[in-house]
């Protein structure tokens, strides 16, 4: 069976005769436990209860067959993942999932399920159901990411909250020696977060590295530019002043230019000078392992699930397995509310009345990528992007290597940017965001959605990869360009 229910008509069911240990399965407590006036337990204490001792909450409604549920297996397209997915890829070629995400049916429809079941009694849902439901949402994205400390995982709505919530603490923990370095290819609005919270702001000017990537591939080993860059900013900074607490940030893959840092490598360095560690892992669920116990060195890791684990929006992750810097950096989320002065979780889980269905379909979620076999999706996804790059090179440059920014090991595994064709670049090699746009808009009116980069002058195509992507898709990229004229 393999229903699909449109919005329109989704009416899910309130368990009718539910045993009472549905309905009111917590019975009476002695006094409030969790915040507030909330009538859960200890969002903190459940959060840290082994698996034995921990009894995962009942959904407080009835599934409708054939959505996301235990039988997931009933639920999942055997045939083409593509219509797990809500896109419209009749009219669209949609080669941009790096830049917002695609919601998967199942969790959508879950949430959907849960924004029925709240409006049905709010304070059934708000005082009773939502935090037991929440930490369980928090348990099994802290599984998924193979935490280490599960109860240093939380829930925030998206990466720029967990930014927010780090770079503002560190800002008020370490003063006037606040000194944060990142990197000239960390993600726009991170810099400006970073301006705004510190007066010391190092940027690693990575992409003046770039060009070593074209002269290793002629000249045999590889030199790993992110560590030359790393620690040409730590010698120079060595002389002036210690680096000892500085906040280093890592991405997982960097925005723009979608390349994956060593974080292992990188952040053992860091550790050397005794920097803290940020990850900042906006493309890092799903589309490549994210595994917190081989991070050791790693203070933070932030995460979105609306982006290649694709949840609908509004759903993210923080990792900061230390209680000292829970206590210090992170005492203050972005967001403050009634949590505030209690744990981690409590004071993060809760961020005032707002909408939270998309944090709440993650099990479904997660239950779905669980059922389609998530190693294997993972090398598919991989070795899709290399033919994508491939057919492109092959119609763009008449070769299939050589012509992405990045050599494809270092590109993530499911973002690339590929060269244009030469006809398409400015001689001498001075493009614009201007001239980027011009050609991403004559694509879009084509119905390609793709965005256009301009990286140090050069115009190149980022194309994603998810798995229901088509390598006809990518035909249709490389055939639509072909009628560009400037
Ligand atoms: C590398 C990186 N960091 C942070 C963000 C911000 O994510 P969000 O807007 O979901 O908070 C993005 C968004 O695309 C990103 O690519």
């Amino acid at each position: 069976m393999n229903s699909r229910l449109s919005p329109q008509v989704f009416v899910p069911q309130l368990i009718k005769g539910a045993p009472r240990r549905v309905l009111c399965r917590r019975g009476h407590t002695q006094g409030y436990k969790a915040m507030g006036s909330f009538h859960s337990d200890n969002v903190d204490d459940l959060m840290s209860q082994s698996d034995g001792m921990y009894t995962p909450p009942l959904l407080p409604f009835d599934i409708t067959p054939g959505v996301a549920n235990d039988n997931i297996q009933d639920f999942i397209s055997q045939s083409n993942t593509s219509s797990d997915f809500m896109l419209d890829r009749e009219t669209w070629t949609f080669l941009n999932h790096g830049a917002f995400g695609a919601a998967l049916r199942v969790g959508y429809d879950r949430a959907a399920q849960w924004r029925y079941h709240l409006e049905q009694q709010p304070l059934r849902y708000f005082d009773r159901d939502l935090l037991p439901h929440l930490v369980y949402s928090a348990r099994r994205l802290a599984d998924f990411c193979q935490a280490p400390v599960r109860e240093g995982t939380t829930l925030i709505p998206n990466v720029t909250f967990g930014l927010n919530s780090i770079l503002r603490g560190y800002a008020k923990t370490y003063g006037n020696d606040a000194h944060v370095i990142l990197w000239d290819t960390s993600y726009g609005s991170l810099k400006k977060i970073a301006h705004q919270c510190c007066n010391k702001v190092t940027e690693i000017p990575l992409s003046n590295y770039f060009d070593r990537w074209g002269n290793a591939r002629k000249e045999g080993p590889e030199e790993d530019i992110f560590q030359s860059a790393l620690e040409e900013t730590i010698d120079s900074s060595e002389q002036s002043k210690s680096l000892e607490n500085a906040l280093l940030i890592l991405d997982h893959t960097t925005s723009n230019t979608a390349i994956n840092m060593p974080l292992q490598s990188l952040s053992r360095i860091a550790k050397e000078q005794k920097m803290l560690v940020m990850v900042d892992g906006a493309h890092g669920l799903l589309a490549q392992q994210v595994s917190l116990e081989t991070l050791p060195h790693v203070d933070s890791y932030v995460a979105n699930g609306h982006k290649w684990l694709s949840c609908p929006r509004g759903i993210g992750m923080l990792y900061c397995p230390s209680k000292s810097l829970q206590d210090t950096v992170l005492a203050e989320p972005a967001v403050m509310s009634h949590g505030m002065g209690q744990g981690f979780q409590t004071r993060f889980l809760w961020d005032g009345c707002r909408d939270y269905a998309a944090a709440l379909s993650v099990p479904a979620v997660l239950d779905y990528w669980r059922s389609r076999n998530l190693e294997q999706v993972q090398k598919d996804l991989e070795s899709k992007l290399h033919q994508a790059v491939h057919l492109l090179g092959r119609a763009w440059h008449g070769r299939e290597t050589g012509v992405t920014l990045a050599p494809l090991d270092i590109h993530s595994p499911m973002m690339a940017l590929v060269r244009l064709p030469d006809h398409l670049q400015k001689h001498p090699t001075n493009a614009t965001s201007a001239d980027a746009k011009v050609i991403q808009d004559f694509l879009y009116e084509n119905y390609v959605e793709v965005p256009i980069k301009d990286i140090r002058g050069i115009l190149y195509v980022r194309i994603s990869c998810h798995v229901y992507n088509e390598i006809s898709e990518y035909e249709t990229l490389a055939s639509t360009l072909a009628k560009y004229r400037q």
